[in-house]
């Protein structure tokens, strides 16, 4: 056994249910989504990993240090849930990413994709930039319909519960555990 039932006892087991995916799952399952990204690309694609903060900063970490092709990292912000557990439907970009879209491969990083309601209203919005190709990688995906685009790479199909860690919140909290709990 890892470190991990300390961490689930010690610190938060009166608040989270269960482990979901455990840090050595996450790992292997980040691993062989890099060496398929890696796979995907020529050798003259312009890669531009956009990670959609806050929640994929630590899946973003560790997916660009596997992936074997040159490429650049920026983020943009949306407004999120804020201290609820459901998508308000109104999704603002609150931060632009500096970095040009035209004519790269931009990979748009999302930690979970729930209702789709972020993707739907972002993707449109980066297409407007020209890109050469857009293509979503999420860790999780709650696969509940209205998704006018599918993301290319899926880490894991998530439960229909409120999932926290690796980068997951909920009101802030819980962001910098190394597995994904369920609430
Ligand atoms: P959507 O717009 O409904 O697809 O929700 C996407 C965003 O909501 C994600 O980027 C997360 O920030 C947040 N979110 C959705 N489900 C969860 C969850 O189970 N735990 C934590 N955040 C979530
Ligand atoms: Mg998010």
């Amino acid at each position: 056994m890892s470190k991990e039932p300390d961490l689930f006892s010690r610190q938060i087991g009166r608040e989270l249910s269960r482990i979901v995916f455990s840090r050595e799952e996450i790992r292997r399952r980040v691993s062989a989504m890099a060496l398929e990204i890696s796979e995907a690309y020529d050798s003259d694609d312009e890669i531009l990993i956009l990670g959609l903060l806050k929640g994929s900063f630590i899946f973003l970490a560790d997916l660009v240090r596997e992936i074997q092709h040159p490429l650049q990292v920026d983020f943009l912000v949306a407004s999120s849930y804020g201290n609820t557990m459901r998508s308000s439907g109104d999704v603002r970009l609150l931060y632009d990413p500096e970095a040009s879209l035209t004519g790269r491969s931009v990979i748009l990083v999302e930690d979970i994709i729930d209702s789709g309601a972020t993707l739907n209203r972002l993707v449109p919005l980066l297409e407007e930039r020209g890109p050469r190709s857009l293509e979503i990688c999420a860790l999780l995906h709650k696969r509940v319909a209205g998704l006018d685009r599918e993301p290319r790479w899926v880490g894991f199909d998530a439960p229909m519960e409120f999932l926290v860690g690796y980068g997951l919140d909920y009101s802030e909290n819980f962001r910098h555990l190394p597995f994904i709990g369920s609430l």
